[in-house]
């Protein structure tokens, strides 16, 4: 059986802000990566809010996945938080997930972010494996995180300046 990975992209994958005119794709992505997909509001308000960290990945055109980033200023640090990140299910595996986060944690760091946070599914063992190599360590868990009562790992990664 042929894996995604060994399937070539069609073009380079290539990271730009997200747009309105991304919304409906992007609800796409969700709907097939989620069991609890946010509405479409969601991710327009999302637009509002954190313009600048709310980024797309599109390969010949088409949006292959999404980071919605946020900043909280606390009055002590000021951290990343990725809210949300997918990507298609045959465009995963080629890097795209990477280099969504990396463009959001560059964002993170020009804001003057000190360390990114994150929540993950305990279930979603594939994101922790993906967050892990990409540097996060779980720092403590939340119980009854999502709606359907699964609790949740808090995953951090601080940047050294
Ligand atoms: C988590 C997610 C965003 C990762 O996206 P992705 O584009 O597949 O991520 P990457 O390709 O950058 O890395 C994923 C894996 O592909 C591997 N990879 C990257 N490029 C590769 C290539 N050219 N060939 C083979 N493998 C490759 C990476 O080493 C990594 O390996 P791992 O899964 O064993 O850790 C994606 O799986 C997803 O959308 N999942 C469903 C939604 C979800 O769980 N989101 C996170 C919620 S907290």
């Amino acid at each position: 059986m042929i894996r995604p990975h060994e399937i070539a992209l069609p073009s380079q994958p290539h990271v730009r802000r997200a747009m309105p005119t991304d919304i409906g794709a992007i609800v796409a992505i969700e709907k097939v990566s989620f069991p609890d997909p946010w509405d479409q509001n969601v991710f327009l308000e999302a637009m509002t809010y954190y313009p600048t960290t709310y980024f797309v990945a599109t390969c010949d055109g088409a949006v292959a996945g999404f980071v919605v980033g946020a900043l909280e200023d606390t009055g002590e640090n000021i951290y990343g938080h990725i809210c949300n990140l997918a990507v298609l299910p045959r465009f995963r595996h080629h890097g795209i997930g990477r280099m969504l986060v990396t463009r959001a944690e560059h964002q993170f760091a020009i804001e003057l972010a000190t360390a990114v946070q994150l929540e993950v599914r305990v279930s979603n063992t594939a994101a922790q494996k993906f967050y892990h190599r990409m540097g996060y360590q779980n720092v403590f868990g939340i119980d009854s995180y999502y709606a359907n009562g699964e609790d949740a790992f808090v995953m951090m990664k601080w940047f050294r300046f």
